[in-house]
């Protein structure tokens, strides 16, 4: 069967191989791959900066945004043939730490986790993978091509949990206004799960037109091109989802926010010297009471709320035109059916 696999640490050394066809393997799902979705950490790995091989192996089969269909699942598995299936990027350390041994392993400590096309463990990039069953997920089938969403969306789902549980620190806090920087999937999923929890969303973004503003729009959002200290001028956001990475973003960012705001970042930047005023940054978070905080992958319980969030269909149909869109893309999805 055809494999997307890389020389980790090699600069575009990604190729289609030939990889042995998977027998169905003991108490695992045989899954036949229907999309694979692509995101700034394929890219990443493909350029030789991040990423791993499994033990023992050479070359690693890249994918980590899954979307399959079930064509073989073990007696007593709580799957059945045809279902639509995504799996869990992450899988716990072998210690395993406290965080992996209580099935959190979004937030292992000791970083020995493994993570599917992305560090030591193969990915989903083949015609075909076996997954065990507590670590796939089921798909809404209604959601077809859609559900190549899941994996980001709980990504966001973590993150929103998150903010819901830094929010609770204070009884009186209720949060209004939600800016999210960067109107990538995950920025665009992040204003898709702010809507659904009643915020009034605002999404910055560079593109000027494509299915961006569109989309912003017909979540009921404002979206605002470009100049984000003109936007912060105007809005005091109680919570900021960052997702660019963007060092001058988060500088502006922090300083904008409301009393008692949160700040979760999310994009992943590249290391650069900057410099940053950190004693003004640390009057505004100190006086402000505020909150800046990162987050990173998603556990079952995230998951589930992804596809919780999914299954609502805000407006999913927007979401479909713009996987079909060329220009301005704000997802790549390879389609292994054709
Ligand atoms: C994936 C996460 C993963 C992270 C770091 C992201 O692209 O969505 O699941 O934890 O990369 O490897």
């Amino acid at each position: 069967m055809h494999a997307i696999t890389v020389l980790p640490g090699v600069k575009n050394s990604a190729r289609l191989d030939d990889i042995d066809d998977l027998k169905p393997s003991p108490g695992m799902l045989s899954v036949r791959t229907l999309a694979l979705g692509v995101c700034g950490t394929d890219r990443e790995i493909v350029s030789g900066a991040y990423g791993a091989a499994p033990p023992g192996h050479e070359r690693l089969v890249i994918g980590h945004e899954s979307l399959g269909v079930v064509e073989y699942a073990p007696d007593g598995a709580s799957f059945s043939q045809g279902d639509h299936v995504v799996g869990i990027v992450r899988r716990p350390d072998p210690v395993p730490c406290p965080a992996c041994a209580s099935g959190e392993w979004d937030m292992c400590r000791n970083g020995r986790y493994t993570e599917h096309g992305i560090k030591e463990r193969n990915g989903f990039g083949a015609q075909r993978f076996n997954i065990a069953p507590d670590a796939a997920i089921k798909v809404d089938k209604a959601l077809g091509l859609c559900g190549v969403l899941l994996e980001p969306t709980s990504v966001v789902a973590k993150a929103w949990d998150h903010i819901d549980r830094v929010g609770r620190r204070s009884n009186a806090w209720q949060a209004r206004t939600a800016l999210i920087t960067g109107a990538g999937p995950v920025g665009m999923l992040a204003a898709l799960l702010a809507k659904q929890r009643g915020l009034d969303v605002h999404v910055l973004d560079r593109a000027t037109d494509g299915p961006k503003p569109k989309l912003v729009k017909a979540l009921g959002g404002t979206y605002y091109v470009g100049d984000l200290d003109g936007v912060l001028s105007r809005l005091m956001p109680d919570i900021v989802v960052e997702c660019t990475g963007a060092v001058p973003v988060i500088g502006s960012l922090i300083g904008h926010l409301a009393p008692s705001g949160i700040l979760c970042l999310v994009g992943v930047s590249s290391a650069k010297a900057t410099e940053l005023d950190l004693g003004a940054i640390n009057r505004d978070i100190v006086l402000g009471n505020q909150v800046v905080f990162g987050s990173v992958n998603a556990n079952r319980l995230h998951y589930q709320a992804a596809a919780e969030a999914l299954a609502r269909r805000v407006p999913l149909s927007h979401f479909a035109e713009a996987l079909d869109n060329r220009r301005d893309d704000i997802k790549v999805v390879i389609d292994f059916s054709l």
